[in-house]
């Protein structure tokens, strides 16, 4: 099954290799101390770098949602809310406990469902909630002058990086159990494969 566009395969990669510069360069800035020691990144470059990143994550975010928009890749993001929690149960039931009993994949992929109701919803809290919020404080913080100065007797800009910095802790949170899920597909390989060529290959499955 062709499930995976090259312009979704494009953005993921820069995707990816753009959130790992801006956790790397994130975390040296967040940990440099005063007397100026680096973390993993020097002070000055991790600041360039992040910026850099940022630049190129939020214009290929944008090509996410444009691409989502003007193709039916968007079609597999629509949640329904008719069995919302129980199918979410059924596949949680499933990675912490059927999985290990040999059971079969509650949800398998079908060209009209590439994602399972957990992904789905996962995908669609990362990529709608909190990518933009990462992306509009991050804008925020990179040109002070526009934040709001306070806010109910609080630093408008001290709002505004702790929100940057938890959408950033919860998205480093999402990657590593992202990749983690990736690993439980037909073979701990198959779903990286399909992210790379393009083709889901359903070995036990097809409805
Ligand atoms: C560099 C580490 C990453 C690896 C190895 C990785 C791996 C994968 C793989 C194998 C898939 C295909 C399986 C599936 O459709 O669920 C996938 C899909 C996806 N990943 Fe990642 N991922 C990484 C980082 C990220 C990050 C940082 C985000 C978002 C902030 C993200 C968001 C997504 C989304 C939205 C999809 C579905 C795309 C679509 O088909 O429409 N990934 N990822």
């Amino acid at each position: 099954m062709y499930l995976y566009p090259k312009w979704i395969r494009v953005w993921h990669v820069v995707n990816g290799l753009m959130f790992l510069i801006l956790i790397i360069t994130g975390l040296s800035m967040q940990y440099t101390d005063k007397e100026n020691a680096s973390f993993v990144v020097g002070f000055a470059p991790a600041v360039k770098w992040h910026n850099f990143a940022a630049i190129m994550l939020t214009v290929n975010y944008i090509i996410f949602v444009a691409g989502n928009f003007l193709t039916t890749n968007g079609q597999y993001y629509k949640t329904s809310r008719e069995n919302f929690l129980e199918d979410l149960l059924k596949q949680l039931k499933y990675y912490s406990w059927g999985m290990f009993q040999g059971e079969k994949h509650p949800f398998p992929v079908t060209e009209k469902r590439k994602f399972n109701p957990l992904q789905k919803i996962t995908y669609v809290l990362a990529m709608y909630v909190a990518v933009p919020l990462l992306i509009i404080s991050g804008i925020g913080l990179l040109f002070p002058e526009i934040t709001i100065t306070k806010f109910f007797g609080v630093s408008g800009l001290i709002l505004t990086d702790i929100l940057h910095i938890t959408m950033g802790f919860f998205l480093s949170i999402f990657m590593v159990i992202h990749i983690y899920t990736c690993t439980l597909g037909d073979k701990p390989t198959s779903l990286f494969h399909g992210m790379i060529t393009g083709y889901h290959k359903s070995e036990e499955h097809h409805s």
